[in-house]
């Protein structure tokens, strides 16, 4: 959907703008995320002090929260109703319920509520826990609607067909990959490491002119629905993916093979993947690395992995630390983007 983004700081002169020239969508309200704010625009037009992005992210109805608030004030208290979370996840098909404990004895009642007052939702499922494992996975439990984990999600242009229950995947990730793939140039050759259903090659083949998109994924099940994935998408041409562990693909596919851009989409340990990493890019080439950090860690751990890299013999420029979500109160997933001299 459009939108016209800015800083929390800038909202009211942007908002007086939009709804001046009558370009506010008044079905929808506006998402702050990270410290912007996302006006929902009916056209396509230069807004001052502000940029206009097709936003993948959903927006909340307006009609559907008056619907929400009268269906959730039968089965709750207007205390119990203040400590539900007002944006939940939505992967294609499936609203992803973060439910409060002292709300769990009525979880059903409430995904109810939310499957009747959301008519493109055809599964209500809880979210159980964080993603754990080496797959990154979670457990989730359907509470209301079709008794299926699997879905299509749209975003950026392409079609994600996955199982949110054998699968890793992040619908709040659509803008970071969509920032990504805007700094692929003509003709790259791109690897992605961890690729998990195959999200950001996809994206970068949607959105831009990258000659060639190389994924590897050591979860199975992620692989075959990446393999679909480049299917459904239509990429086969343009987009490879091995399933395995990134230390033994390596060796045994890209000896002497050198990327534009190598993408490293494992926060938790991803860091601990730079020795293979390093040697396979090329001089002045590009690595994106992702960390969970505070806002207070974001310099030091610059410096850390700068020496890091530096230790290996690698000289590394970070030209930018992006704080691309959100995985606690104070904890951003940071994305580093580095070029390697
Ligand atoms: C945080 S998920 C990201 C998945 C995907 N890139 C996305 O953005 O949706 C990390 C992925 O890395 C995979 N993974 C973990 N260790 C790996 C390894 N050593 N080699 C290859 N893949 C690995 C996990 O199975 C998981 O799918």
């Amino acid at each position: 959907m459009l939108s016209a983004t800015t800083e929390l700081k800038h909202a009211q002169k942007v908002k007086e703008y939009l709804v001046k020239h009558n370009l506010v969508n008044l079905d929808f309200f506006p998402v702050k995320e990270l410290g912007r704010i996302y006006f929902p625009i009916l056209k396509k037009v230069k807004v001052p002090g502000a940029e206009v992005v097709d936003t993948k992210f959903s927006f909340p109805q307006k009609q559907h929260e008056a619907a929400l608030e009268e269906l959730l004030s039968k089965v709750l208290t207007k205390t119990e109703l203040e400590l539900l979370p007002h944006s939940q996840e939505i992967i294609g098909k499936i609203m992803i319920l973060e439910i409060p404990s002292e709300l769990q004895h009525k979880e059903k009642q409430i995904a109810q509520a939310f499957l009747k007052a959301n008519k493109t939702i055809e599964t209500i499922v809880r979210k159980s826990e964080f993603h754990s494992g080496v797959y990154r996975t979670r457990k989730v439990k359907v509470l209301a609607g079709k008794n299926t984990k699997e879905t299509i999600h749209a975003e950026n242009g392409v079609k994600i067909k996955l199982d949110i229950g054998q699968a890793y995947f992040s619908a709040r990730l659509a803008h970071e990959r969509l920032r990504i793939a805007r700094q692929v140039k003509a003709g790259e050759e791109v690897l992605v490491m961890f690729s998990g259903v195959a999200p950001y090659p996809l994206v970068i083949a949607r959105n831009s002119k990258a000659r060639l998109i190389y994924g590897i994924e050591i979860n199975p099940s992620a692989h075959q629905y990446a393999l679909q994935n480049v299917e459904i998408n239509r990429f086969g041409h343009r987009i490879i993916i091995y399933n395995g562990d990134v230390r033994q693909v390596v060796p045994q596919h890209f000896r002497g093979k050198r990327f534009d851009r190598i993408v490293m989409p494992l926060p938790k340990t991803g860091e601990e993947f730079l020795d293979v990493a390093l040697p396979l890019v090329k001089k002045k080439g590009m690595v994106h690395l992702y960390a969970f950090l505070t806002e207070a860690d974001i310099n030091p751990e610059k410096k850390r992995i700068t020496g890091l890299c530096a230790k290996r013999g690698y000289e590394v420029k970070i030209l930018d630390a992006v704080k691309c979500g959100q995985f606690s109160p104070r904890l951003f997933r940071v994305c580093f983007d580095m070029r390697v001299s």
